[in-house]
């Protein structure tokens, strides 16, 4: 028997099984339609994808692999992508992890769309307003899909001709393995001495992992998505990249065309058979790396102020009794709305006390990290959509409302968000 969207139900892991009796978006304060923030509705494709979803000997796979074909766009192209689910029975969506489209593009189930049951097709349509690495993945029992191989890269590109490499590194765990785009162990990067490589690497898994580039001098150009001002040489040091963040890193193929970027666990993409190194101990801090530069509006001027403060308790959660993340001491779904209006200044205190690190993602919106822990950010503003937050950490953040809808900001360990680790942001 179907189960009707309900806005409450809708969530990472509360399934939506697209009932049809009732239209599967939710409405938010104020008469706010989700249905009718759509992406241009008119006008040709120019990147139009079909990806078809199925599942088989224990994976899901789009268009037969896993990771899904990459996207590539360029900034300003309209972007089409037809989803086809073949045979998952609680269907399923995408969504586009760190790209800041119109709601109703956004593939939460149960609240900008229902799921796309076995048989059925949907249309994604909206414009890459801004280049960048970005991946995307089924937003619906997500903690389930994702692991199980719904997911790929999206990568927007300055319209501009480059002769560099330009590498998806997309790492993801099957079955207890590491891989890169689908392998274990090392790849071949193919790239020769004095090319310019810029290496994207995704993570899709649910715990942070470390990146580093052996061989070469090498900067973080990029962190979700969003450019590094004044990136510096980090040699000899490896970098976090947050479940479900990207981080790009830039560097020129020295003269003996052997080269590699590591992601842990023996799992490289290798030029000129560099054999592995051991992983440096020193881990670069965003907070302060790279160059200052304005941020386009200003966080004193704030005029709505959150707590997101992220702790545990005992309680029931979606009637099952159990010991729950929990935010601001409330159980999901009862965790009050945060409400913005469009234009807000947003800045939210994000705290936790749980326990465990919690990579924190906010759809729809890219944040600045304004401090940790009372310590304010001092290089290039550190724009994120996916942060983590460790045990006893407290980060303030600030972004702008321009985007209305109502989306979702959870844990992207995504069994997390499905043990209660989830909140809406909701524009009146
Ligand atoms: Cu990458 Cu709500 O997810
Ligand atoms: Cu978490």
């Amino acid at each position: 028997s179907l189960i009707p969207s309900t806005y409450d139900m809708a969530s990472m892991g509360f399934p939506d099984y697209g009932g049809g009796q009732q239209a599967g978006h939710a409405h938010g304060a104020g008469g706010l339609d989700v249905a009718t923030l759509k992406g241009p509705s008119t006008g040709d494709p120019d990147v139009t994808v079909t990806l078809t979803a199925r599942a088989e000997k224990g994976k899901y796979t789009l268009n037969g692999v896993t990771p899904g074909p990459e996207i590539r766009a360029q900034k300003g192209q309209l972007v089409q992508v037809t989803l086809v689910n073949d045979n998952i029975p609680v269907g399923i969506t995408l969504h586009w992890h760190g790209v800041d489209v119109p709601n109703a593009e956004d593939g939460v189930a149960g609240i900008t769309q229902d799921a796309v049951p076995p048989g059925k097709s949907y249309v994604y349509r909206f414009v890459a307003q801004d280049a960048g690495t970005f991946w995307y993945h089924s937003h619906q029992v997500s903690h389930e899909q994702v692991r199980l191989g719904l997911f790929g890269p999206l990568v927007v590109t300055e319209p501009v001709f480059s002769d560099g490499i330009d590498q998806v590194a997309q790492v993801h765990t099957y079955d207890g393995r590491r891989t890169i785009n689908g392998a274990a162990g090392e790849s071949a990067l193919p790239a020769h001495a004095g090319q310019v490589v810029r290496a994207r690497v995704i993570n899709t898994d649910a715990g942070p992992l470390r990146a580093w580039v052996s061989g070469a001098p090498y900067r973080v150009v990029a962190i979700d998505g969003r450019d590094v001002s004044g990136p510096t040489d980090i040699s000899g040091k490896s970098v976090t990249v947050t479940a479900g963040g990207r981080v790009d890193l830039s560097f020129t193929m020295p003269a003996s065309g052997a080269a590699r970027v590591d992601v842990g666990a023996g799992v490289a993409l290798v030029a000129g058979g560099l054999a592995a190194g051991k992983e440096p101990a020193e881990v670069v801090d965003f907070l302060s790396y790279g160059k200052n530069a304005p941020l386009g509006f200003d966080p004193a001027r704030a005029t709505r102020n959150f707590d997101y403060r992220i702790g545990r308790r005992i309680g029931f959660l979606d009637g099952k009794p159990g010991f729950w993340w929990s935010i601001n001491g409330h159980l999901y779904p009862d965790v009050p709305m945060f409400m913005v209006s469009t234009g807000d200044v947003v800045r939210m205190t994000i705290a936790n006390s749980s326990g465990e690190v919690h990579p924190m993602h906010l759809h729809g919106h890219h944040a600045v990290v304004l401090s940790r822990n009372g310590v304010a950010a001092s290089g290039s503003p550190w724009w994120i959509d996916s942060l983590d937050v460790g045990d006893g950490d407290t980060y303030e953040i600030a972004f702008v409302a321009d985007n209305p809808g109502i989306w979702v900001d959870h844990c992207h360990n995504l069994k997390h968000a499905v043990d209660g680790l989830l909140a809406h942001l909701a524009y009146t």
